[in-house]
């Protein structure tokens, strides 16, 4: 199978899981327990059905919209996601470059591979970073304080994350960064020649923006668990959120809200925007689907915030529903990590490609020329 055979997401994950050693593989599409959750983020967008108008006149159409306050090319943001540098050794990088070219929103994780500086001189698109909160204080100010030196225009503080998920094909596989070889994984590290030669003779996989503060960033083999678990700080309440909103004071938003009530705790915390998230079913399994989820939280808070549908998206027609549901974009991760791992950033170009050719064609059967005309008229629960 080669990148010209990736004709839809799915292919990306075939390929992905075909070029990378299963531990890796397994990180990125792995989640948490059952995995009950990953599966109905993606299910829950088939619970409901499009009602298309027809003899819109669509030769011309119009994909773009604003999220946070920047212009973007298409209502999808690719969502922060870490060490992409495990995955292909172009990285963030690949990302970054994809996401400018088709005028993209790039988050970048606490946990990236590439630091802050490096990304903001590297790419020019709106740029969000996602903060986890350490117990370390000084590590918090300082993150903040070098997103806004190097002009990030939005900080993403995630909510979901205050212990591991349970996540049991990283506890099989024995998945730390920097990769650990076992003696059960070697064998899958041995059978990918490539990306074994490329993650040892490439640049070194090192957590770029935590290397100054924390051990963990240095090179020793930790597992995320582990590292959620003794570094981030579960204490985190809406105090700490509120503080973190003053102290960057710029476009903010959270990441990970899922009830009404807390989204709006964001609005009165003065949040810009809310990502309605379960981190990929990486967290709580058995939680609801931030599409399921969405009428509620739109009715309750939408004009006042912008909310961003986040997980589950593999196609043009994931992201329509979600604007005809009242949201401002939708985002995900797996959608550009499976082209990422499959064939760095030719891969993640092709996977927006034809995300924004689903997008684009389906607007059109659709009957819409701008992605403001979708609305719940456009949508029929099964
Ligand atoms: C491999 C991987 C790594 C991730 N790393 C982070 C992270 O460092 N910080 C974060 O807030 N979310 C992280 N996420 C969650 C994504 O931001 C996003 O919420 C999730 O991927 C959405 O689900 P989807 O993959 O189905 O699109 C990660 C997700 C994946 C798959």
């Amino acid at each position: 199978m080669r990148l010209s055979d990736c004709h839809n997401i799915e292919d990306f994950r075939r390929l992905a899981r075909a070029t990378l050693p299963w531990p890796v593989f397994d990180y990125i599409d792995g989640a948490a327990d059952d995995e009950l959750t990953k599966a109905r983020n993606t299910a829950a967008f088939d619970d409901v059905d499009l009602v298309p108008n027809v003899l819109g006149g669509v030769a011309e159409i119009d994909t773009s919209c604003t999220i946070m306050g920047r212009r973007s090319a298409l209502p999808l943001v690719l969502s922060p996601t870490g060490l992409q540098r495990a995955f292909h050794w172009q990285g963030e990088r690949a990302v970054a470059r994809a996401a400018e070219k088709f005028g993209l929103w790039f988050g970048v994780s606490s946990l990236a591979t590439v630091s802050i500086e490096d990304i903001a001189a590297l790419v020019s698109t709106p740029k969000l970073f996602q903060l986890y909160v350490h117990k370390d204080r000084g590590l918090n100010t300082s993150l903040i304080e070098r997103c806004k030196a190097a002009g990030f225009d939005a900080i993403a503080l995630t909510v979901d994350t205050i212990v591991a998920g349970n996540r049991e094909r990283c506890l099989r596989s024995g998945f730390t960064t920097p990769p650990r070889f076992t003696p059960s994984s070697l064998w899958s590290y041995a059978t990918r020649p490539r990306w074994a030669l490329d993650y040892v003779f490439r640049e070194k996989l090192r957590l770029a923006n935590l290397d100054s503060h924390v051990s963990e960033g240095t090179g020793k083999a930790v597992s995320i668990a582990e590292y959620v678990n003794t570094m981030l700080d579960p204490a985190m309440d809406w105090d700490a959120a509120a503080r973190i909103r003053q102290d960057w004071g710029g476009t903010f938003c959270l990441k990970g809200v899922m009830s009404v009530a807390d989204a709006r705790r964001a609005v009165q915390i003065g949040a810009d925007a809310i990502m309605v998230s379960n981190h990929g079913g990486r967290q709580l399994d058995g939680s609801r689907a931030p599409f399921d989820q969405l009428a509620e939280i739109v009715d309750a808070i939408g004009g006042e915030i912008e909310v961003i549908c986040d997980g589950g998206v593999r196609r043009g027609t994931h992201v329509l529903k979600a604007l005809a549901q009242g949201a401002t974009a939708a985002s995900g991760g797996r959608l550009y990590l499976y082209a990422l791992a499959a064939a760095g950033q030719p891969g993640v170009e092709r996977a927006i490609g034809l995300l924004k050719a689903e997008i684009e064609r389906g607007m059109r059967l659709m009957g819409v020329t701008s992605v403001d005309q979708l609305d719940r008229t456009m949508l029929r629960q099964r």
